[in-house]
C-alpha cells in the first residue's frame, strides 16, 4: 500500500536547504509542481531546526553554505537516531571529489552537481524517498510485531497465573479432603489427639535427613495422615478397649491395613496413591514378622517404613487406653532395640541423630492443646 503512496508522490516531504535564494526558490516551484509536499531553509541552522519539526523524507543540502555548511548539517542528521533515516542529497560543484568523501563519511545518500539537471533530480528524490518509506515501513511494522509479542506474551504469562491458580486451588482442595479424611478416621480412635499432625511432620524430618528431593518429602508430609484410614472399617470397641486385646480382636485391628488400601485404591490423586502403599505397609517390618504381606527389607516401600518409625514412637510417647505415655528417652531405647527386626536400621539411625527436632514437634502438638486445634491450612501451611 505503501508503495502506491510513493508512485503518486503523496506525503512525500522534501526539505530544500539553499542559502541562494534564487536555486531554491526555482526548486521549490518545480518539486511542488510535481506534487511533493515541499519546505525549505535559508542556512543550516534553520534546516537542522526543520528537519527536527517536520521530519521530511529528503532533505536537499547544498554544501557551500556560511555558518553550519551542508558536511556539518548532514552530519547531525545522520547522528541522531530518530533522523538518521532521512535520506540525505547534497548538492556540490561539479566535480568536487574531497567534498563528495567528506559528504560520504557524513553520511550523505546521495550527490547532485551544480548545475543539475532537472530529470536528475527527479530521479534522485524519487529513489530516495522509496527508500526512506520502505525504512519508515520496516519500523512500523517492527514496532507493530514488537507489540503483537509483548502482548501475546502478557497473555500467556496471565493465562500461566491462571492456570497456577487452578493447580494451587485444586492442590488445596486435594488437601484438604485428605485432612478431612484422616480426621474422621481420628473420631473412631478418640485417644489419638494431634497424632496425624505428628506423623506427618515426624515423617519429614526424617525424609529430610535422608536427602529426598522437595516432592518427595511433599508427598510424604501429605499422604502419611492417611496411614490408619482403614480404622473408619474397625469396630470402635475394639479400637478403643481399654484392656488387651484377644487373638480375634487383633487379627479384626490388623484389617485396617488392607481396608486402608481398599479405601485409597484407584485414585489419580498422586497424594491418595502414594497414602494407598503407606496404609497398606505401614505395619510390614523389617524381618518379615509384620502384616498384612510379611514384606521384608526393602521389599517395605520406603514411605511405608518411614511412616512406621513415626507411627511407632508416637503410640509410645502418647497416653494409650492400655498405658500411659513413655518417656522421649525410653521410646527411642525401644525404637533403637527395634533396628533390623521392626525397623529399618538406616532409618532407626537417622531417627536418632534428629532426636532434637522430634522432641520439638511433640512439644508443638501436644494433645492438650486439643482445644486449641490448628486449622487444616495450619497444619499444611
Ligand atoms: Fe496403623
Amino acid at each position: 500500500m505503501f508503495w502506491a503512496g510513493i508512485e503518486k508522490l503523496e506525503n512525500i516531504k522534501v526539505l530544500v536547504v539553499d542559502d541562494e535564494d534564487e536555486v531554491r526558490n526555482a526548486m521549490v516551484e518545480f518539486l511542488s509542481q510535481e506534487g511533493y509536499d515541499v519546505y525549505y531553509a535559508k542556512n543550516g541552522i534553520e534546516g537542522l531546526k526543520k528537519v527536527l519539526e517536520i521530519e521530511p523524507d529528503v532533505v536537499l543540502i547544498d554544501y557551500l553554505m556560511p555558518g553550519m555548511d551542508g558536511i556539518s548539517l548532514c552530519k547531525a542528521i545522520k547522528n541522531n537516531s530518530e533522523t538518521v533515516d532521512i535520506g540525505v542529497i547534497l548538492i556540490t560543484g561539479v566535480d568536487d571529489l574531497e567534498v563528495r568523501i567528506k559528504g560520504l563519511e557524513a553520511g550523505a545518500d546521495d550527490f547532485l552537481n551544480k548545475p543539475f539537471l532537472i530529470p536528475e533530480l527527479k530521479a534522485r528524490i524519487r529513489s530516495l524517498s522509496k527508500i526512506k518509506k520502505y525504512r519508515d515501513f520496516l519500523k512500523t511494522y517492527q514496532e507493530t510485531l514488537e507489540a503483537e509479542v509483548e502482548k501475546k506474551t502478557s497473555d500467556l504469562l496471565k493465562a500461566h497465573l491462571k492456570l497456577q491458580k487452578a493447580y494451587e486451588e485444586i492442590k488445596e482442595l486435594s488437601l484438604e479432603i485428605i485432612y478431612r479424611l484422616a480426621k474422621a478416621a481420628e473420631y473412631k480412635d478418640k485417644y489419638t489427639g494431634f497424632h496425624i499432625q505428628r506423623i506427618s511432620t515426624y515423617c519429614v524430618k526424617i525424609a529430610e535427613s535422608l536427602g529426598l528431593s522437595k516432592d518427595q518429602i511433599d508427598l510424604l508430609k501429605y499422604s502419611s495422615p492417611l496411614h490408619d484410614i482403614g480404622k473408619l472399617g474397625i469396630p470402635e470397641k475394639i479400637l478403643t478397649k481399654p484392656g488387651t486385646l484377644n487373638k480375634f480382636e487383633r487379627e479384626i485391628i490388623k484389617k485396617h491395613t488392607l481396608i486402608g488400601a481398599k479405601i485409597l485404591e484407584g485414585s489419580k490423586i498422586k497424594y491418595l496413591k502414594v497414602a494407598e502403599k503407606i496404609a497398606l505397609f505401614h505395619h510390614e517390618k523389617w524381618d518379615g514378622s509384620g502384616y498384612p504381606y510379611g514384606l521384608k527389607g526393602t521389599k517395605i516401600p520406603l514411605f511405608a517404613r518411614i511412616t512406621a518409625i513415626a507411627d511407632v514412637f508416637d503410640a509410645l510417647t502418647t497416653d494409650r487406653p492400655y498405658r500411659k505415655a513413655l518417656s522421649i528417652s525410653e521410646a527411642l531405647e525401644i525404637i533403637k532395640n527395634l533396628s533390623r527386626t521392626h525397623f529399618d536400621p538406616e532409618l532407626v539411625k537417622v531417627f536418632l541423630k534428629i532426636k532434637n527436632q522430634i522432641v520439638e514437634i511433640k512439644n508443638t502438638f501436644k494433645d492438650e492443646d486439643l482445644k486449641s486445634e490448628k486449622s487444616f491450612l495450619e497444619f499444611f501451611p
